[in-house]
């Protein structure tokens, strides 16, 4: 900003391994917005270097940043954001559209994966918040990502509800091999994790493996 540098992240050095389940744990605004942006190459940092399997990220808004975040990266949100004028097979229909070619045979295996087999018909205004996040988890599944995120993935579910959508969300991870950080302030989501982080002030100050 013009009158003071604000260091969003601090010296954070980072290694995570295929098939961990990250929960990155902070206090509001302590950085992990910004570090989930960095790992979805949504953002680059302003010193230092992030690889992903062994090859250095794009960086600075190119278009080998899209590429590789196309690519690479699925993201689900904590609203929801379905298109609501299509419904729950439709929506998952569209990304692998945008993604290179429709399968209808995994979309609807990925939404029976997610719990949704008799819901594929409904449009979203017709269905639960909760299930509304399951068809985002489906749809952000579709194109195979290598690493998912999620930045509060449950800050819009009540606490029932947000344990359902961890343990569909886990289950589908585990199924198809998928890489996961997601970003929460709720200590509850500790359980779904194989490891957590948390940061405070742009800093880890705590990193531990979990079982
Ligand atoms: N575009 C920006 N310009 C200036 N400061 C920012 C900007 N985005 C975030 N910050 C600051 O960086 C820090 C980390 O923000 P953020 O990553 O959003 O934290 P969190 O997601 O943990 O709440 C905060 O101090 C925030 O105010
Ligand atoms: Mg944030």
């Amino acid at each position: 900003m013009a009158s003071e540098t604000v260091r969003a992240l601090d010296g954070v050095n980072l290694e995570i391994n295929e098939g961990e389940r990250i929960i990155l744990l902070g206090p509001s605004g302590s950085g992990k917005t910004t570090l989930l942006n960095c790992l979805s190459a949504l953002d680059s940092p302003t010193a230092g270097s992030y690889s992903f399997s062994g090859i250095e990220v794009p960086r600075d808004d190119s278009e080998e940043m899209t590429s590789f975040r196309r690519d690479n990266i699925g993201y689900v949100f904590q609203f929801f954001n379905l298109l609501q004028d299509l419904t729950v097979l439709e929506n998952i229909l569209l990304i692998q559209e945008l993604a290179g070619g429709r399968d209808l045979d995994r979309a609807r295996n990925l939404l029976e994966l997610v719990g949704l087999k008799r819901e594929i018909d409904r449009f979203p205004a017709e269905i639960s918040g909760g299930q509304q996040q399951r068809v985002a988890i489906a749809r952000s599944l579709a194109k195979r990502p290598r690493l998912l995120l999620g930045d509060e993935l449950t800050g819009n579910l009540d606490s029932r509800t947000s344990s359902s959508v961890m343990e569909v969300l886990v289950k589908a991870c585990d199924s198809e091999g998928i890489t996961c950080v997601f970003v929460t302030h709720d200590e509850s989501l500790i359980e779904y994790a194989t490891r957590v982080i948390r940061i405070d002030s742009g800093k880890i100050i705590s990193d531990e493996q979990i079982g």
